[in-house]
């Protein structure tokens, strides 16, 4: 096996060439469960969840939290898993609610997110016990503060400001600049506004702020330059309105290693630097150290994820390029199409073989740009029947799957101490039209 395929420690070969996953051999499960197949390393899941809640618990002791941004890969068993982790979770909608409460997790450990919270999302999230709503604007803070008294309850909220940080990531995926549809900014003076609002309303407790900046940061950087608008704007609510945070939420976006050239995070060095300037600045500063929190998502899955497929069609353009066509596509990886998103993929039968035949895989959705990958290399003996493995696949693979062209999704299998066990089946053709009247 050529070291570029051998991105995460997960990722083995077998005597005869062929790719083992978490221990397991790839081949047979795409046998057992058939194809495509999202495949999940639970060892690897509980691998981060406690690197990330042992170095933050180093860094801040009591006073550091984890929330595992579920909007990355949301299932009831990976609830199963982030609860009995003891993490927190971030929860976008009532659909996340609704799985995780399924899934029995403690609901009072969830931060509901989005920016456009309907009455009856916020009813919902109230009736489900969520313990606390990051509130994203006025509108929200008032609705919310109207619907707590309805219930005669006091919900707890952090609020959602933008520091205008452009992490120089994907435009896409970058959320904590000014201009942006999250959140309140500080730079205009509204997040002073929302705070000043939050401290007024009788039916919430103000527990503190959050913001997000981006995705794919491999380096503290970012995140101290965050913290750095972020603890100002504390001290600055703290003498100009006399509230002090009880949690400081910096947001998730720490990075995963998609191809060989890109860095593995390391959670210690990342997270000690961050903490390590935290302290330093709130003594600057003359404030205490609030909570400090962090929402990684795709940092806790990606790299536990993989999808197999099955190559099908073998098309050569004389002059132009090689297409090799597999049984999935955009339908259960949107991400090529959407961000360019770059990945290793090798053929899971012929990991002996020189990956020596320039190719793009595509999928089988009606649309050219439906692209896994464009110009990697495969071995030349790449033919109908052989099974792809796309690595990496964890994280807004799943969630960001759609049924486009009436194809059903994938089924997710996990692994675990080498066992595999089914954790979400296979859409059907009924399940497509069980829906329609
Ligand atoms: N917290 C908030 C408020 C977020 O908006 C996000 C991601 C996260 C945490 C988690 O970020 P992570 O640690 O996973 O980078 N669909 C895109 C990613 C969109 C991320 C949106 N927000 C992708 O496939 O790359």
């Amino acid at each position: 096996m050529k070291d570029e395929i051998r991105i995460c420690k997960n990722i083995s070969e077998n005597e005869n060439g062929e790719l083992m996953f978490a221990g397991v051999n790839t081949l047979e499960l795409a046998e057992k469960y058939g194809t495509p197949l999202y495949v999940m390393d639970e060892n690897r899941i509980r691998e981060m969840c406690s690197s990330f809640r042992d170095a933050i618990a180093r860094e801040f002791g009591e006073k550091g939290r984890i929330l595992y941004a579920s909007k990355a890969c949301s299932f009831k068993r990976i609830y199963e898993i982030i609860a009995s982790e003891k993490l927190h979770i971030d929860v976008v909608s009532t659909g996340e609610i609704h799985t995780a409460v399924r899934a029995g997790f403690p609901m009072q450990n969830a931060y509901f997110h989005s920016n456009n919270k309907t009455d009856n999302d916020i009813k919902f999230a109230i009736d489900n016990k969520v313990g606390h709503f990051v509130v994203d604007n006025v509108e929200e803070l008032e609705s919310l503060n109207r619907i707590a008294g309805e219930f005669g309850m006091k919900q707890k909220i952090i609020l959602r400001v933008t520091p205008g940080i452009d992490p120089h990531t994907f435009e896409a995926v970058a959320t904590g600049k000014v201009d942006s549809k999250f959140g309140s900014a500080i730079e205009t003076g509204q997040a002073e506004e929302i705070t000043a609002h939050a401290l007024k309303m009788e039916n919430l407790i103000f527990e503190g702020f959050h913001c997000h900046v981006g995705s794919e940061l491999f380096e503290a950087g970012v995140f101290i330059d965050t913290a750095k608008i972020m603890l100002e704007f504390v001290a600055d609510m703290y003498h100009k309105l006399g509230c002090f945070p009880e949690l400081l939420d910096l947001g998730g976006g720490f990075g995963v290693r998609y191809i060989a050239s890109q860095p593995t995070l390391d959670v210690d060095k990342t997270i000690g630097e961050i903490g390590g300037f935290i302290k330093n600045y709130c003594v600057q500063l003359g404030i205490e150290m609030p909570s400090i929190g962090f929402e990684p998502g795709r940092a806790i899955v990606a790299d536990s994820g993989l999808t197999l497929y099955t190559v099908g069609t073998l098309k050569t353009i004389p002059g132009y390029k090689t297409y090799v066509s597999v049984d999935g596509g955009m339908t259960d990886n949107i991400r090529y199409a959407l961000y360019g998103a770059e990945y290793t993929l090798a053929v899971a039968g012929k990991l002996n073989e020189d990956p020596d035949m320039v190719c793009s895989v595509v999928g089988k959705c009606c649309e050219s740009g439906d692209i896994i990958q464009e110009n990697i290399k495969l071995p030349s003996s790449t033919s109908r029947g052989d099974i792809l493995a796309c690595f990496t696949t964890g994280a807004y693979h799943y969630s960001m799957a759609s049924n486009y062209n009436r194809i059903p999704r994938p089924a997710i299998v996990m692994i675990a101490d080498k066992k595999d066990y089914p954790a979400v089946r296979r859409e059907t053709l009924d399940d497509l039209t069980n829906l329609d009247i």
